[in-house]
This record gives structure tokens, C-alpha cells and sequence, in this order.
């Protein structure tokens, strides 16, 4: 079963299975492997990924990369009051150790709702647990430099190409 997440590291010893309701709305903020999905859930999480990056954002590379099949992959989403995905991100694990979060989408009628920042913090806790110690890598997409960097994300090299849109390379190291 998925697990709903608490959303802050704070008082966040592993608590899988605790729901947790304090989003917008009553949305709640689950994580899993693909495989511990239910399909329709699975179909919506990549229907919302396709209407973003796709359709709305007009990606030139495939979406699908295959890498939710890895084991170390998790994903997490937000779960709204009418029972679909708002909101998606995943955490990658890398061969060299480090991590690296992607694939962050919310749904176009739920943004500026807070479920963004919400579903970011939740992958960064997540790689907190997973080791506290490992630097986590975005490719940010350009327009959101900015915002990452009042995460803490801190730059790492020039605005790239990617998929036909601009991104810049970003780390985030937990503190000690
Ligand atoms: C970027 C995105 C995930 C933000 O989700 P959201 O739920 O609207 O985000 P939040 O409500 O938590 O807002 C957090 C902050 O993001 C930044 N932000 C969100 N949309 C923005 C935009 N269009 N331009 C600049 N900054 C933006 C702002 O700093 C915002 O804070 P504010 O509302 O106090 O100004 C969402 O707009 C989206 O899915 N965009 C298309 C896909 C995308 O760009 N993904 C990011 C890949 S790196």
C-alpha cells in the first residue's frame, strides 16, 4: 500500500502509514514504488505528467524514461478532496550514491495552491531518510532558479538545453 507522508522533516521519524491532512482542500501526500500503485492511479500520474510537460510545456524528449521501473525509484503525489493526483514528483537513485528529484508537476487548476512547495519539501525529507548525507541534484527548469534557491538549492553550472527548455543545474545538501 502507499504510504501517506507527513510534510515536514521536523517531526518526521518514519511514519509510513500515518495520513496526513493539512494540505489544501484535504489533499494528502502519499509515496511509493510504481509497482505498489494502483493502475488508475498510475494511468493519472501519467496523464498529468503528459498534459504538463507534453502538452502544456511541449517537451521534445519522451516523458517516460523508464526509470520509475528501478528500484530506487519513488514516487510521490498529492492526492486532492475528488480522489485524483495534483500534483507528482519523483526521487531517483543514482549509480554514484547521490540522489536526484525530478518530474515535479502540478496540476494547471491546483497551482499557486502551495501543493508544489509542499510535494518538493515532502521528496526532500524523503531523501533525508534515505541518506542524510547524499547531495540531491535537480535540473531545475530556468524560470524557477530563483525559487529553488529559497530552498536552499544552491547553482552548480550555466543554464542548459533540455528537452527543448531551458534548465540549470542545482544541488541541495541537507545540513548537518
Ligand atoms: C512549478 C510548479 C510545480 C509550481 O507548483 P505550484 O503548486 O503552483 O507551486 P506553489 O503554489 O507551491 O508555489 C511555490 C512557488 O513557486 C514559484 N512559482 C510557481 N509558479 C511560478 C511561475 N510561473 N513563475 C515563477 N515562479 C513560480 C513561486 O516562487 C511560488 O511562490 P509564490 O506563490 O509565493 O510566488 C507548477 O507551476 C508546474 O507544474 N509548472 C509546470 C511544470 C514545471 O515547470 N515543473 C518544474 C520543473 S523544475
Amino acid at each position: 500500500m502507499p504510504d501517506a507522508l507527513p510534510d515536514t522533516a521536523a517531526d518526521d521519524p518514519i511514519v509510513d502509514g500515518l495520513p496526513v491532512i493539512d494540505l489544501p482542500g484535504g489533499a494528502t501526500i502519499h509515496r511509493a514504488h510504481l509497482s505498489e500503485i494502483d493502475p488508475v492511479t498510475v494511468y493519472l500520474l501519467a496523464k498529468l505528467r503528459q498534459d504538463v510537460f507534453t502538452l502544456e510545456q511541449h517537451a521534445t524528449d519522451a516523458d517516460l524514461d523508464g526509470r520509475e521501473l528501478e528500484p530506487g525509484t519513488t514516487i510521490l503525489w498529492v492526492r486532492t478532496a475528488d480522489g485524483e493526483p495534483a500534483a507528482h514528483i519523483r526521487v531517483l537513485t543514482q549509480p554514484d550514491g547521490t540522489l536526484r528529484i525530478g518530474r515535479l508537476a502540478v496540476r494547471k487548476q491546483n497551482r499557486r495552491d502551495g501543493f508544489g512547495g509542499r510535494i518538493m519539501r515532502a521528496a526532500l525529507d524523503l531523501t533525508h531518510r534515505i541518506d542524510p548525507e547524499a547531495e540531491v541534484h535537480i535540473d531545475a527548469q530556468a524560470y524557477l532558479e530563483k525559487w529553488y534557491l529559497g530552498m536552499g538549492y544552491e547553482t552548480t553550472g550555466p543554464v542548459f538545453m533540455e528537452a527543448g527548455i531551458e534548465h540549470v543545474p542545482m544541488v541541495y545538501r541537507h545540513p548537518r
